[in-house]
């Protein structure tokens, strides 16, 4: 049932708390800057140089989160649309580990890409919340990210425990290939400790129902960010967009002068993503749309307070290592979205012409 709450979504977002233990149990050992996944001996990615991601939808972002990552570690990470691989399948070689991203296990367009991947010759790995799924025959190996049943259509929980399985495996692949910084790894793993704990106090102390009660019934809502940012900017719209019907856009900030600026009106709410010290650019990009006169929503770590001042609305998170950041910031768009949705009065949890696994492309 849904334990008092009146949908499954706010019921599953309020779970992260526990869900985020379940998948960090037994896998992080702080003090020894260390990363343990039973699934793989260590050593066993010692021949990855390239990681090809393949799924949709939110999974995609998750996937997104995780390739900035790698990438920032040294390695070759490439996402890719399922749909879009499975018709045209990205060239592997030895050193290349194509990663499938699915909480269901079950998504067509998934299952084709990794289908192409394995006829190819690849070393396949699912990375997906269902023991027994089809994705995890499919697949030479598998990760599971333990988020426990989600009822809902809207992914929540999912992508958070997707982005955290995701990074402890990117620090094994990165450990065993490209070698890590055991300080900045520490810092990493305290950050992920710390995260169950910090989702939490955004759950407690979230003013995103007054936000979304102030800016619901707008004509759009883009979302900004860089790096992970980007990711997390891309779920927050389409959460916002399938669940409140409203018209949603994420964006690399980056590309905002490149062409979406020309949307920005003062009806088009804009929610900017900040994680840390390295992404303060986006602020730049911001003080553009708050220009055009558009309502400024910025979620950023709390330390970081006085640099966005400027903005119309603040989602503060707790203060942690900026790549467990997205993860906080993304708590705060889902609780955004779940009250615009609310008080528009959607059908939460079965929103329209949408399934919660996707079994036909
Ligand atoms: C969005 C959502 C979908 C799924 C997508 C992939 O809230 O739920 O976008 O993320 O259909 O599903 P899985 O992860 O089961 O492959």
């Amino acid at each position: 049932g849904k334990s008092g709450y009146p949908h499954f979504m706010l019921k599953e977002i309020h779970e992260q708390p526990e869900s985020l233990r379940q998948t960090l149990h037994g896998r992080v050992e702080e003090m020894a800057g260390r990363v343990t996944l039973e699934e793989f001996d260590r050593g066993a990615f010692a021949d990855i140089e390239r990681v090809q991601f393949v799924s949709m939808g939110t999974s995609h972002h998750a996937a997104m989160y995780a390739a900035a990552q790698l990438t920032a570690r040294g390695l070759t990470a490439n996402t890719y649309m399922a749909g879009e691989y499975a018709d045209c399948p990205a060239p592997i070689d030895d050193s290349t580990l194509v990663v499938a991203v699915t909480q269901s296990g079950e998504t067509a367009d998934t299952m084709n890409a990794i289908r192409r991947a394995r006829d190819a010759g690849a070393r396949t790995l699912a990375v997906t919340n269902v023991v027994g799924s089809s994705v995890t025959r499919e697949c030479d190996e598998s990760l599971f990210i333990r988020a426990g049943p989600e009822i809902g259509v809207a992914a929540t929980k999912t992508f958070s425990s997707q982005v955290v399985a995701l990074t402890l495996l990117g620090e094994r692949i990165a450990e065993d290939s490209t070698g890590v910084q055991r300080a900045e790894m520490r810092s990493l793993l305290s950050g992920l400790s710390d995260l169950p704990g910090d989702v939490q106090q955004v759950l407690d102390e979230s003013t995103a129902a007054d936000v979304a009660e102030a800016l619901y019934g707008c004509d759009a809502y883009f979302f900004l960010g860089r790096g992970p940012a980007h990711a997390v900017a891309l779920e927050g719209a389409l959460k916002f967009k399938e669940i409140s019907y409203e018209h949603a856009e994420g964006f690399a900030a980056s590309e905002l002068k490149h062409g979406p600026l020309a949307l920005v009106t003062d009806n088009t709410p804009v929610f900017g993503v900040i994680t840390g010290e390295d992404d303060l650019k986006t602020i730049s990009n911001l003080k553009e749309v708050q220009a055009r006169g558009a309502p400024v929503v910025v979620v950023a770590p709390a330390n970081l307070a006085d640099k966005v001042e400027f903005a119309d609305y603040l989602l503060p998170v707790p203060e942690t290592h900026p790549e467990v950041a997205g993860v906080l910031a993304n708590v705060q768009l889902q609780l955004v979205s779940y009250h615009a949705a609310d008080q528009l009065g959607r059908p939460i949890d079965k929103p329209r012409n949408l399934a919660k696994s996707v079994t036909v492309e």
